[in-house]
């Protein structure tokens, strides 16, 4: 594409390098902190499907923020393989230029029969979110009664069908930090990498509270207990998570410390929601419309200065400044619909 911008930075000179883009804001899961049953109950309402951008409008953006340095993207919701053709929209993003790591983040359930179109599509990694071993508390935290052993069974057909698998675990005190070690014995004797995440205050129902926050030094502690680890260096400047390995094995896990220790110094992501609002931040309260300017028939330029205009203001940091009172008083966008 011929564009005259050169690679924009913001204001506290960060470029822009992954885009997150969700493409749906619906889940088969009602997860406590994510989509609270009673808030996200029968009757609420979702996005129809006009309002969501279509595969050409995500690919047309896609091909735009590459332009402008985006490298990385990440597929998210909601759950992602809610969307039909999945697989369609993974080979249109694999082919942009500058597209060089294309991820996807799912809760497993449906990965299935999708696992083999997806990887024919030319995707190779996954995050899968699991936050229990234990099927009766792994069934109350998705709020679906979703049996532990039906994502294990997914999560191994998909390393067979040849998906490197990343697993994610949100670590609630009081809820589920008694499944740290079980966990963390069960992931490194397969050999995949299992990322501890501390629990974060987003959207606005989610019951966040700083003493409900195991941090990286808490469960560090209680891995070393029983695990040698050594740091590995990060792969790529921004790296979202820390990264360990068992000292002996090639097997790694890792630490997202969004609370404990903050990266937003580094932080180069940008945010797709599924109806196509640019936000700077996964904590921002309000974003840029750019479905408006593609349906009002903008033409590329035109968007692309307007992309290149919203990442140059933006001094977002929410992690670093984060308190006990910005985390109740500040209206932020659910992270299902934001995408993680
Ligand atoms: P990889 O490319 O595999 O490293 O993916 P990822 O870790 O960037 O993506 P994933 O969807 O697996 O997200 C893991 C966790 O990191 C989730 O809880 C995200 O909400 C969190 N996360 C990702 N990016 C950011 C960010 O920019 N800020 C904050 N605060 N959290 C983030
Ligand atoms: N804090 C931390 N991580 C969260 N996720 C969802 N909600 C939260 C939260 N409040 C995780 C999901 C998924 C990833 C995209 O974000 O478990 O793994
Ligand atoms: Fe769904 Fe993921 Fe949110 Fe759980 S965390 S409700 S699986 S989008
Ligand atoms: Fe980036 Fe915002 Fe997360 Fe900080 S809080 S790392 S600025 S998305």
């Amino acid at each position: 594409m011929n564009t005259n911008h050169p690679a924009p930075t913001d204001r506290l000179r960060r470029p822009i390098r992954d885009l997150r883009i969700s493409v749906t804001d619906r889940c088969n899961f009602r997860c406590t902190y994510c989509m609270p049953k009673e808030i996200f109950g029968d009757d609420y309402a979702f996005m129809p499907k006009s309002e969501l951008l279509t595969f050409e409008e995500i690919e047309r953006l896609t091909r735009l923020f590459a332009s402008i340095g985006v490298k990385k993207i990440r597929l998210t919701g909601g759950e992602p393989l809610l969307r039909r053709g999945m697989p369609d929209l993974v080979s249109r993003i694999m082919k942009v230029d500058g597209v060089e790591d294309v991820g996807l983040t799912t809760n497993g359930l449906l990965l299935g029969a999708n696992a083999q179109p997806l990887h024919d599509a030319g995707l190779r990694r996954l995050n899968v979110s699991l936050d229990a071993l234990d099927p009766e508390l792994f069934g109350r935290l998705n709020g679906r009664g979703i049996d532990s052993a039906q994502i294990l069974r997914q999560i191994d057909q998909a390393r067979q069908v040849g998906f490197e698998v990343k697993v994610n675990m949100v670590v609630q005190k009081g809820a589920n930090d008694g499944e740290i070690l079980p966990m963390a014995a069960y992931f490194k004797e397969r050999g995949i990498t299992l990322r501890f995440i501390e629990f974060m205050d987003v959207g606005n129902d989610n019951g966040w509270s700083f003493k409900r926050v195991v941090t990286k030094k808490e469960i560090f502690d209680r891995l070393q207990a029983v695990h040698e680890l050594e740091p590995v260096d990060p792969d790529y400047f921004g790296e979202v998570a820390s990264r360990y390995r068992y000292k002996g094995t090639d097997t790694e896990v890792g630490f997202i410390t969004s609370v404990s220790e903050s990266f937003c110094s580094s932080c180069t992501r940008a945010r797709l929601s599924s109806n196509g609002i640019f936000y700077t931040c996964l904590f921002a309260s309000s974003g840029f419309d750019l479905r408006a300017m593609l349906r009002g028939g903008a033409g590329d330029e035109e968007i692309l200065g307007a992309i290149v205009d919203v990442w140059e203001s933006r001094s977002d940091r929410y992690s670093d400044e984060r308190t006990e009172q910005t985390a109740k008083n500040r209206k932020k966008i659910n992270m299902s619909y934001i995408g993680g």
